[in-house]
């Protein structure tokens, strides 16, 4: 049987953060480990340009990126791993999607409707705005079977669904794969700093590859309550315990639980969370600073996988232009 295909992206916008990396990184890279599967994972670096404008801070979030996925795990060799502006393949899809492409769709759109609702007068420009066509463009162009995506991007691969099946109705054609929506942590969000959603936009990250002192020092910012040492503490609304649940083994986390029911001082909480982290991230890290010290040897794993990925790319788009009637 042909191997079913994975695909997902990440847009370089901000320095990759632990609910990026539990949310996102994690799954995928775990994902891409199993067998019967062909992984496509890509920077989103054309998607990050409907908000960042600033040429050095995209080069540095898009490599960034690169070697924060590789330093977590993504082997090269076993993904097909890649930056979306170097497969043009996928802005010519984009264009011809656009063309079937209902607006009234894309006012229900989650990104551009949630804009419009923060900031009614705001100028939205139109990469905003078409942002699921450039998303489906993405998807389909490499035959995707299979998206990881959180729950805010659930209703983006739906509209790439929906523009799959109308082009394929109406040319009365299989061209495009119906793709569906992969939620790894089954809609769970990480808590930042703040308690609320770990996120670039609410500045309460912790960047997985902090330097040890400002891993520590951000997880001492983290908010608690005024519960003192001997008090019992609340699993649900800690962020510590959250946190720590993510990334430790069963056995570990039953320590914290009695440790929870009996009684801990909040720096000790803090303090094994940061023990915890440190332990697992301090070899990734190494990897992360040696890969960002030599771009060009990002440079060449991420056009080695563009070039793969470009002869699937190429291939879909022959067969779309031929559907249309359009020929070289
Ligand atoms: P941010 O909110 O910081 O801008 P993005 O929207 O760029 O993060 O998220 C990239 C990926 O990481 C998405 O798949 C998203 O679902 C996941 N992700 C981001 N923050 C969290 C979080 N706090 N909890 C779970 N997943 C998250
Ligand atoms: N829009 C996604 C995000 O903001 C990134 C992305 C772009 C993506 N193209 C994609 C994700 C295709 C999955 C599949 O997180």
């Amino acid at each position: 049987m042909k191997d079913q295909v994975v695909l997902t992206g990440i847009k370089p916008t901000g320095v990759l953060h632990l609910g990026n990396w539990a949310g996102a990184i994690r799954p995928a890279v775990e994902l891409s480990h199993k067998s019967g599967l062909k992984a496509y994972f890509f920077i989103a670096d054309y998607h990050a340009l409907i908000s960042s404008k600033s040429p050095d801070k995209l080069r540095e979030y898009t490599y960034g990126a690169a070697a924060t996925w590789i330093a977590l795990g993504l082997d090269p060799s076993q993904v097909v791993f890649y930056r979306q502006s170097d497969i043009p393949e996928v802005f010519e899809l984009n264009w011809i999607l656009a063309c079937f492409s209902p607006k009234g769709l894309m006012n229900r759109a989650h990104a551009y409707k949630m804009q419009m609702q923060n900031n009614p007068t705001i100028d939205v420009n139109m990469g905003l705005y078409a942002y699921p066509i450039l998303m489906a463009a993405d998807i389909l162009i490499m035959n995707s079977n299979w998206v990881p995506v959180g729950s805010d991007q659930q209703q983006h691969v739906e509209i790439t669904r929906d523009l799959a099946h109308r082009f394929n109705r109406q040319y009365h054609t299989e061209v495009f794969t119906l793709p569906e929506a992969l939620m790894s942590l089954a809609g769970v969000v990480i808590p930042g700093l703040d308690g609320r959603k770990m996120s670039k936009s609410y500045d309460n990250t912790i960047p997985i590859f902090a330097p040890p002192e400002q891993l520590r020092k951000l997880i001492f910012h983290i908010t608690t309550n005024s519960s003192g040492i001997h008090d019992r503490k609340d699993e649900e609304t800690s962020t510590i315990f959250q946190l720590y649940q993510l990334f430790s083994t069963p056995e570990q986390m039953e320590v914290l639980k009695i440790q929870y029911q009996t009684g801990i001082a909040w720096g000790d909480a803090k303090e094994g969370l940061y023990s915890l982290l440190e332990a697992q991230l301090r070899e990734p890290r190494e990897h992360y600073e040696t890969l960002m010290k030599d771009p060009q040897e990002l440079e060449r794993v991420l056009r080695e996988g563009a070039s793969q990925a470009r002869e699937v790319a190429s291939k879909t788009l022959e067969r779309v232009r031929h559907t249309l009637g359009i020929r070289r």
